[in-house]
Protein backbone atom coordinates (compact mmCIF):
# COMPACT_ATOMS: atom_id res chain seq x y z
CA UNK A 1 0.00 0.00 0.00
CA UNK A 2 1.27 4.04 -0.04
CA UNK A 3 3.74 5.48 2.18
CA UNK A 4 2.60 6.71 4.98
CA UNK A 5 2.53 10.59 5.30
CA UNK A 6 3.66 11.63 8.46
CA UNK A 7 0.88 10.38 10.51
CA UNK A 8 0.18 12.50 14.00
CA UNK A 9 0.36 10.97 16.55
CA UNK A 10 -2.52 10.19 19.34
CA UNK A 11 -3.24 12.59 21.46
CA UNK A 12 -1.07 15.53 19.79
CA UNK A 13 -2.59 18.55 18.49
CA UNK A 14 -3.41 18.75 14.69
CA UNK A 15 -4.55 21.95 14.22
CA UNK A 16 -7.63 20.68 12.35
CA UNK A 17 -11.29 22.39 13.18
CA UNK A 18 -12.97 20.36 15.73
CA UNK A 19 -9.82 19.18 17.66
CA UNK A 20 -10.15 19.22 21.35
CA UNK A 21 -7.41 19.70 24.10
CA UNK A 22 -5.36 16.15 24.44
CA UNK A 23 -7.74 14.22 26.72
CA UNK A 24 -11.24 15.57 25.78
CA UNK A 25 -13.23 13.84 22.88
CA UNK A 26 -13.06 15.67 19.82
CA UNK A 27 -15.68 17.61 18.25
CA UNK A 28 -16.59 17.89 14.64
CA UNK A 29 -17.80 21.08 14.69
CA UNK A 30 -17.40 24.02 17.26
CA UNK A 31 -19.96 23.52 19.51
CA UNK A 32 -22.10 20.34 18.83
CA UNK A 33 -21.37 17.17 21.29
CA UNK A 34 -18.84 14.69 20.83
CA UNK A 35 -20.39 11.53 19.27
CA UNK A 36 -20.86 9.00 21.59
CA UNK A 37 -18.29 6.87 19.18
CA UNK A 38 -15.29 8.31 17.16
CA UNK A 39 -12.75 7.26 15.46
CA UNK A 40 -10.28 10.61 13.93
CA UNK A 41 -7.73 9.71 11.57
CA UNK A 42 -6.55 7.05 12.80
CA UNK A 43 -3.49 5.26 11.06
CA UNK A 44 -2.64 1.38 11.49
CA UNK A 45 0.01 -0.72 10.32
CA UNK A 46 1.13 -4.82 10.40
CA UNK A 47 5.06 -4.15 10.55
CA UNK A 48 5.51 -1.95 7.95
CA UNK A 49 2.56 -2.28 6.16
CA UNK A 50 0.39 0.92 6.24
CA UNK A 51 -2.85 -0.47 6.19
CA UNK A 52 -5.42 1.70 7.95
CA UNK A 53 -4.86 5.28 6.27
CA UNK A 54 -6.17 7.95 8.38
CA UNK A 55 -9.81 6.84 9.28
CA UNK A 56 -12.57 9.18 10.70
CA UNK A 57 -16.06 8.46 11.35
CA UNK A 58 -18.68 9.02 14.21
CA UNK A 59 -21.35 7.07 15.27
CA UNK A 60 -24.18 7.77 17.40
CA UNK A 61 -26.08 5.92 20.65
CA UNK A 62 -27.98 3.14 19.09
CA UNK A 63 -26.67 3.85 15.53
CA UNK A 64 -26.07 0.85 13.73
CA UNK A 65 -23.38 1.06 10.86
CA UNK A 66 -22.14 -1.26 8.30
CA UNK A 67 -18.59 -0.73 7.81
CA UNK A 68 -18.19 -1.74 4.11
CA UNK A 69 -15.63 -2.67 0.79
CA UNK A 70 -13.91 -4.82 -1.14
CA UNK A 71 -12.15 -8.03 0.32
CA UNK A 72 -8.89 -6.15 1.62
CA UNK A 73 -9.71 -2.65 2.22
CA UNK A 74 -9.22 -2.24 5.54
CA UNK A 75 -12.53 -3.89 7.59
CA UNK A 76 -11.42 -6.12 9.53
CA UNK A 77 -7.98 -3.97 9.97
CA UNK A 78 -10.23 -0.91 11.17
CA UNK A 79 -12.39 -3.37 13.58
CA UNK A 80 -9.45 -4.55 15.23
CA UNK A 81 -7.52 -0.96 15.74
CA UNK A 82 -10.84 0.27 17.40
CA UNK A 83 -10.49 -2.95 19.65
CA UNK A 84 -7.50 -2.13 20.41
CA UNK A 85 -5.90 -5.73 19.29
CA UNK A 86 -2.15 -5.04 19.16
CA UNK A 87 -2.08 -5.74 15.29
CA UNK A 88 -2.07 -3.94 13.42
CA UNK A 89 -0.57 -1.36 15.68
CA UNK A 90 -2.89 2.18 15.95
CA UNK A 91 0.21 4.98 15.16
CA UNK A 92 -1.95 7.85 15.45
CA UNK A 93 -5.00 8.94 15.85
CA UNK A 94 -7.82 9.13 18.40
CA UNK A 95 -10.82 6.52 18.95
CA UNK A 96 -13.11 7.55 21.52
CA UNK A 97 -16.35 5.19 22.94
CA UNK A 98 -18.89 6.96 25.54
CA UNK A 99 -16.03 9.60 26.79
CA UNK A 100 -13.64 7.24 27.24
CA UNK A 101 -10.00 7.35 24.77
CA UNK A 102 -9.33 4.15 23.13
CA UNK A 103 -6.64 4.98 21.77
CA UNK A 104 -4.43 4.98 24.98
CA UNK A 105 -5.82 1.21 25.90
CA UNK A 106 -4.93 -1.95 25.77
CA UNK A 107 -7.23 -4.39 24.48
CA UNK A 108 -8.36 -6.01 27.62
CA UNK A 109 -9.04 -2.17 28.83
CA UNK A 110 -11.07 -1.54 25.82
CA UNK A 111 -13.02 -4.85 26.51
CA UNK A 112 -13.47 -3.45 30.34
CA UNK A 113 -14.68 -0.26 28.73
CA UNK A 114 -17.40 -1.64 26.67
CA UNK A 115 -15.71 -2.61 22.95
CA UNK A 116 -17.35 -6.03 21.97
CA UNK A 117 -15.63 -7.58 19.09
CA UNK A 118 -16.49 -10.80 17.95
CA UNK A 119 -13.75 -11.84 15.30
CA UNK A 120 -14.52 -13.64 12.55
CA UNK A 121 -13.14 -16.48 13.25
CA UNK A 122 -15.48 -16.72 16.35
CA UNK A 123 -12.82 -18.43 18.31
CA UNK A 124 -14.85 -20.80 20.74
CA UNK A 125 -12.93 -22.07 23.10
CA UNK A 126 -12.06 -25.93 22.43
CA UNK A 127 -13.10 -28.24 25.79
CA UNK A 128 -15.55 -26.06 27.14
CA UNK A 129 -19.44 -26.27 26.72
CA UNK A 130 -21.68 -23.40 25.94
CA UNK A 131 -22.19 -22.84 28.81
CA UNK A 132 -18.96 -22.99 30.24
CA UNK A 133 -17.91 -20.36 27.13
CA UNK A 134 -20.75 -17.96 28.15
CA UNK A 135 -19.09 -18.36 32.11
CA UNK A 136 -15.59 -17.54 30.52
CA UNK A 137 -16.95 -14.24 29.18
CA UNK A 138 -18.28 -13.36 33.31
CA UNK A 139 -15.28 -14.39 34.86
CA UNK A 140 -14.38 -10.25 35.48
CA UNK A 141 -16.67 -7.20 35.52
CA UNK A 142 -18.27 -5.52 33.91
CA UNK A 143 -20.78 -8.24 33.49
CA UNK A 144 -23.83 -7.95 31.03
CA UNK A 145 -26.56 -9.90 29.90
CA UNK A 146 -27.41 -12.82 32.16
CA UNK A 147 -26.66 -16.20 30.80
CA UNK A 148 -30.39 -16.78 30.80
CA UNK A 149 -31.49 -13.83 28.67
CA UNK A 150 -28.30 -14.82 26.39
CA UNK A 151 -30.63 -18.49 25.51
CA UNK A 152 -33.45 -16.26 25.85
CA UNK A 153 -32.23 -14.37 22.56
CA UNK A 154 -30.65 -17.44 20.89
CA UNK A 155 -32.75 -20.97 22.02
CA UNK A 156 -31.07 -22.85 20.24
CA UNK A 157 -27.97 -21.89 22.90
CA UNK A 158 -29.98 -23.16 25.48
CA UNK A 159 -31.09 -26.40 24.09
CA UNK A 160 -27.26 -27.20 23.78
CA UNK A 161 -25.87 -25.70 26.79
CA UNK A 162 -23.98 -28.85 27.88
CA UNK A 163 -22.41 -29.23 24.30
CA UNK A 164 -19.13 -28.64 23.47
CA UNK A 165 -18.95 -25.07 22.01
CA UNK A 166 -16.71 -26.29 19.19
CA UNK A 167 -18.88 -29.11 18.04
CA UNK A 168 -22.04 -26.62 17.26
CA UNK A 169 -22.84 -26.03 13.71
CA UNK A 170 -21.12 -23.01 12.04
CA UNK A 171 -24.44 -20.78 12.92
CA UNK A 172 -24.79 -21.78 16.39
CA UNK A 173 -20.92 -20.90 16.95
CA UNK A 174 -22.06 -17.49 15.54
CA UNK A 175 -24.59 -17.28 17.89
CA UNK A 176 -22.23 -18.42 20.50
CA UNK A 177 -19.67 -15.74 19.55
CA UNK A 178 -22.54 -13.03 19.64
CA UNK A 179 -23.67 -13.96 23.18
CA UNK A 180 -20.54 -14.41 25.01
CA UNK A 181 -20.18 -10.77 23.47
CA UNK A 182 -22.95 -9.93 25.36
CA UNK A 183 -22.54 -11.72 28.47
CA UNK A 184 -20.08 -8.61 28.94
CA UNK A 185 -20.97 -5.15 29.25
CA UNK A 186 -21.42 -3.89 25.81
CA UNK A 187 -21.36 -0.19 24.82
CA UNK A 188 -20.21 -0.43 21.27
CA UNK A 189 -20.77 -4.16 19.64
CA UNK A 190 -18.34 -5.31 16.32
CA UNK A 191 -18.98 -7.80 14.27
CA UNK A 192 -17.04 -9.11 11.92
CA UNK A 193 -18.67 -10.92 9.03
CA UNK A 194 -21.22 -12.79 11.22
CA UNK A 195 -23.04 -14.75 8.19
CA UNK A 196 -20.06 -15.74 6.38
CA UNK A 197 -20.08 -19.53 5.39
CA UNK A 198 -23.67 -19.58 6.74
CA UNK A 199 -26.43 -21.01 4.47
CA UNK A 200 -29.09 -18.86 3.76
CA UNK A 201 -31.98 -19.89 6.00
CA UNK A 202 -29.30 -19.59 9.35
CA UNK A 203 -28.61 -16.30 7.86
CA UNK A 204 -31.93 -15.04 8.41
CA UNK A 205 -31.74 -16.37 12.01
CA UNK A 206 -28.88 -14.51 12.91
CA UNK A 207 -30.48 -11.42 10.86
CA UNK A 208 -33.87 -11.57 13.24
CA UNK A 209 -31.73 -11.68 16.02
CA UNK A 210 -29.19 -8.85 15.34
CA UNK A 211 -32.97 -6.81 14.60
CA UNK A 212 -33.32 -7.67 18.19
CA UNK A 213 -30.13 -6.22 19.59
CA UNK A 214 -30.73 -3.12 17.34
CA UNK A 215 -34.03 -2.50 19.05
CA UNK A 216 -32.70 -2.36 21.98
CA UNK A 217 -30.51 0.45 21.27
CA UNK A 218 -26.99 -1.10 21.58
CA UNK A 219 -24.42 0.73 19.09
CA UNK A 220 -22.91 -1.56 16.43
CA UNK A 221 -20.75 -1.99 13.76
CA UNK A 222 -21.39 -4.50 11.42
CA UNK A 223 -18.93 -5.60 8.84
CA UNK A 224 -20.24 -7.97 5.57
CA UNK A 225 -19.33 -9.11 2.70
CA UNK A 226 -23.48 -9.85 2.26
CA UNK A 227 -23.78 -5.95 2.08
CA UNK A 228 -26.98 -6.16 1.07
CA UNK A 229 -27.73 -7.78 4.49
CA UNK A 230 -25.87 -5.65 6.68
CA UNK A 231 -27.33 -2.52 4.22
CA UNK A 232 -30.85 -3.66 5.77
CA UNK A 233 -29.75 -3.97 9.03
CA UNK A 234 -28.18 -0.53 9.45
CA UNK A 235 -29.12 2.77 9.66
CA UNK A 236 -25.59 3.74 7.98
CA UNK A 237 -22.73 3.26 5.84
CA UNK A 238 -19.50 3.51 6.03
CA UNK A 239 -17.54 2.40 2.60
CA UNK A 240 -13.58 1.59 2.47
CA UNK A 241 -11.06 1.33 -0.04
CA UNK A 242 -7.58 0.94 0.25
CA UNK A 243 -8.13 1.99 4.20
CA UNK A 244 -9.46 5.22 3.78
CA UNK A 245 -13.07 6.06 3.83
CA UNK A 246 -14.77 6.76 0.55
CA UNK A 247 -18.28 6.98 1.60
CA UNK A 248 -20.08 7.90 4.82
CA UNK A 249 -23.81 8.51 4.16
CA UNK A 250 -27.10 6.11 5.23
CA UNK A 251 -27.57 2.69 4.35
CA UNK A 252 -30.40 3.66 2.13
CA UNK A 253 -27.69 6.12 -0.14
CA UNK A 254 -25.84 2.78 -0.83
CA UNK A 255 -28.45 0.65 -1.44
CA UNK A 256 -30.19 3.64 -3.91
CA UNK A 257 -26.40 3.44 -5.72
CA UNK A 258 -25.99 0.91 -8.59
CA UNK A 259 -22.49 3.33 -8.81
CA UNK A 260 -21.48 2.90 -5.73
CA UNK A 261 -22.43 -0.93 -5.15
CA UNK A 262 -20.67 -1.42 -8.29
CA UNK A 263 -17.81 0.62 -7.60
CA UNK A 264 -16.98 -0.41 -4.64
CA UNK A 265 -18.71 -3.50 -3.53
CA UNK A 266 -18.91 -5.04 -6.72
CA UNK A 267 -22.77 -5.89 -6.26
N1 LIG B 1 -1.66 -9.78 9.85
C1 LIG B 1 -1.43 -9.07 8.74
N2 LIG B 1 -0.18 -8.74 8.36
C2 LIG B 1 0.05 -8.02 7.24
N3 LIG B 1 -0.92 -7.56 6.43
C3 LIG B 1 -2.18 -7.86 6.76
C4 LIG B 1 -2.50 -8.63 7.92
N4 LIG B 1 -3.86 -8.76 7.98
C5 LIG B 1 -4.33 -8.11 6.91
N5 LIG B 1 -3.35 -7.57 6.19
C6 LIG B 1 -3.49 -6.78 4.96
O1 LIG B 1 -4.24 -5.62 5.27
C7 LIG B 1 -5.14 -5.30 4.23
C8 LIG B 1 -6.52 -5.15 4.79
O2 LIG B 1 -6.93 -6.40 5.32
P1 LIG B 1 -8.27 -6.57 6.12
O3 LIG B 1 -8.39 -5.49 7.12
O4 LIG B 1 -8.30 -7.97 6.61
O5 LIG B 1 -9.34 -6.33 4.97
P2 LIG B 1 -10.88 -6.69 4.89
O6 LIG B 1 -11.34 -7.11 6.26
O7 LIG B 1 -11.52 -5.43 4.39
O8 LIG B 1 -11.01 -7.78 3.88
C9 LIG B 1 -4.97 -6.39 3.18
O9 LIG B 1 -4.12 -5.89 2.18
C10 LIG B 1 -4.33 -7.51 3.93
O10 LIG B 1 -3.52 -8.27 3.09
MG1 LIG C 1 -12.11 -8.88 6.95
Amino acid sequence: MADAKTPVMAGSETGKPGDAAPGQQPTRSAGSQPAYFSCWDIHAYYGESYIVQGVSFDIREGEIVALLGRNGAGKTSTLRAIARVDDPALKAGEIWLDHQALHSMKVSQAAQNGVGLVPEDRRIIAGLTVEENLKLAQIAPPIGWSIERVYDLFPRLGERRKQEGTTLSGGEQQMLAIGRTLARDVKLLLLDEPYEGLAPVIVQEIEKTLEQIKALGMTTIIVEQNAIAALHLADRAIILDMGQVVFDGTAQDVLDSAELRQQYLAI
